[in-house]
């Protein structure tokens, strides 16, 4: 079944996966396709709308791209912004000037003119979020301008006749306040889509198509019990059962039963008709980390082993002819322009096994951002548990432990860690990013009972973030923390202090390693 959609046309600008979201946000399909895309694939993919994103070039001069003007002839409703904006008023015979006196970055007061379609319902005075050097000078003959700003005589510009629309702004950035409703004007009554993009649908098709894609074929899935492994193995086994073969290396740096709670589910005795290799490598890994303190060093020795172990399974298996991977829509638009991203390795340990000899890859949901991922895993049937995962270190535990890592060591983190997730679980303690034990490589003096100890200090560490890339430090309730430190020292051999790391990212990582 052909889903409405609409084409998200990238010329690297930074927000272009805000304007997917947004669009799925109305339940329409988009999908984004590098600028170059040629008109007999966007004729052939028959988009219900096209949306030109912003971009860091220039449309005259060295730095001008080499798009096909085409575009706009097709009849299908074009939305540009920014870069998009610019380029649709140059091909169409407007003007645009450089930099100097019209640049504009930030919040901005923007004027609506009255009668303008695509802005419909917006009120005369708003807020807008502006990102150029370069601006619109004058708009093509036809069109009306629909907006300004004290630097930009034309902020936005429209041609209805022509399904031509345009904004200086980023409708996609939440800062300009009547964003959304923008969005929802151009896809919705611009190009009339019904708004009709539901899970359901999106996994009875993805099933059907890769069913048909593989016929007779042989997969193989590197699952290590995160959500986008877990779901795309499950959407696999629903497609091919049984000629899906799914890989688990359990490396030994696993959190507390994390190894049989992924077999109870992908093995023999779970719901899902696969093949489910569950390999033990707990003392190769182990082995391979003996004296090892530095954490760089660490994390090369386990991304290699892993490929190696990874390797000889493969080769047990035999031919295979797709290798499934569970990359997700950001990983695929991260790169600029439009690129699809180079193959995301199994969470990222150690790059793609080049020994296994595979036709293609499969990649069921690399149209999915991380929550839709976990609402298909919901209807997919895959226990909440796995859906709600947060995220875990392809490393697993050897970056939660200072210094060498041993089993014994390995397994009071596990201890203390399944204690702290427990109680916060527990409370219900909302918003947090990660939250997780690891431990210190200092060991302290303590007091228990009538003994003098000399023991472990566990760290606790629980960070609120919306991207991971900078965090703050939660402010657990006190009394969970206080729960988590008794239950840690009364239960746990060899820890006899617990800590709590206030420190944000940056200066610190997230991981404590
Ligand atoms: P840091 O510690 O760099 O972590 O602030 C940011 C996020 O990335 C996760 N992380 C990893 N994920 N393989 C992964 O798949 C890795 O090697 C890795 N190192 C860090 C970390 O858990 C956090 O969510």
């Amino acid at each position: 079944m052909q889903h409405e959609s609409i084409l998200v046309l990238d010329f690297g600008g930074q927000y272009n996966q805000l304007i997917a979201r947004r669009v799925r946000e109305c339940s329409v399909y988009a999908e984004v396709h590098p600028y170059t895309m040629t008109i007999a694939d966007i004729e052939k993919m028959a988009p219900k709308g096209i949306i030109l994103t912003g971009g860091p070039n220039s449309v005259y001069g060295d730095s001008a791209l080499d798009y096909d003007k085409r575009l706009f002839e097709l009849g299908i409703p074009v939305l540009g912004i920014c870069y998009g904006a610019q380029l649709m008023a140059y091909a169409m015979g407007g003007t645009v000037e450089s930099a100097d006196s019209g640049s504009e970055y930030g919040h901005t007061d923007v004027e609506i003119k009255p009668g303008s379609k695509l802005l419909s319902g917006v009120p005369e005075k708003t807020v807008a979020w502006m990102s150029h050097s370069d601006h619109i000078e004058k708009a093509p003959a036809g069109s009306s301008i629909t907006a300004t700003t004290s630097k930009c005589p034309v902020a936005a510009f429209e041609d209805p006749s022509k399904k031509l629309f345009a904004t200086q702004f980023h409708p996609e950035v939440l800062h300009t306040v009547e964003g959304k409703k923008i969005l929802r004007t151009f896809v919705m009554d611009i190009c009339g889509c019904k708004g009709d993009w539901v899970m359901d649908s999106f996994i009875d098709t993805t099933i059907e198509q890769i069913r048909e894609k593989v016929g007779n074929g042989r997969a193989l899935c590197a699952l290590s019990g995160g959500v986008d492994s877990s779901v795309a193995a499950v959407m696999m086994s629903k497609a091919i059962g049984r000629q899906l073969t799914c890989v688990f290396v359990d490396h030994g740096l696993l959190r507390k039963d994390e190894g049989d709670e992924v077999a109870a589910v992908f093995g023999p005795d779970g719901p899902y008709d696969v093949e489910f290799v569950r390999v033990d490598a707990r003392q190769r890994f182990y082995d391979k980390l003996a004296g090892v303190t530095e954490p760089e060093k660490k994390r090369k020795i386990i991304g290699e082993e892993f490929i190696r172990v990874f390797e000889e399974e493969a080769k047990k298996i035999g031919k295979v002819d797709y290798l499934v991977q569970g990359t997700i829509y950001p990983d695929v638009i991260e790169s600029g322009l439009g690129d699809s991203a180079t193959i995301k390795s199994h969470h990222n340990v150690g790059g793609l096994p080049d020994y296994v000899d595979f036709k293609e890859i499969i990649e069921p949901l690399r149209m999915l951002f991380k929550d839709e991922v976990r609402e298909s895993g919901r209807k997919l049937g895959i226990p909440e548990k796995f859906v709600r995962r947060q995220p875990f270190p392809g490393p697993g535990l050897a970056i939660r432990i200072i210094g060498e890592v041993t089993a014994d060591k390995v397994k009071i983190v596990q201890e203390a860690d399944a204690i702290f997730r427990e109680e916060v679980d527990k409370a219900g303690v909302e918003n947090l990013g990660q939250y997780f034990a690891a431990l210190t490589n200092m060991r302290s003096v303590g007091v228990m009972g009538d003994y003098r100890t000399y023991d472990y200090a566990i760290v606790l560490r629980a960070v609120m973030t919306a991207d991971f890339m900078t965090a703050e430090a939660a402010q657990l309730p006190w009394d969970v923390i206080e729960k988590v430190t008794s239950r840690i020292v009364n239960e746990v051999d060899h820890v006899n202090r617990v800590l709590y790391d206030c420190t944000g990212k940056p200066p610190a990582t997230i991981e404590f390693e």
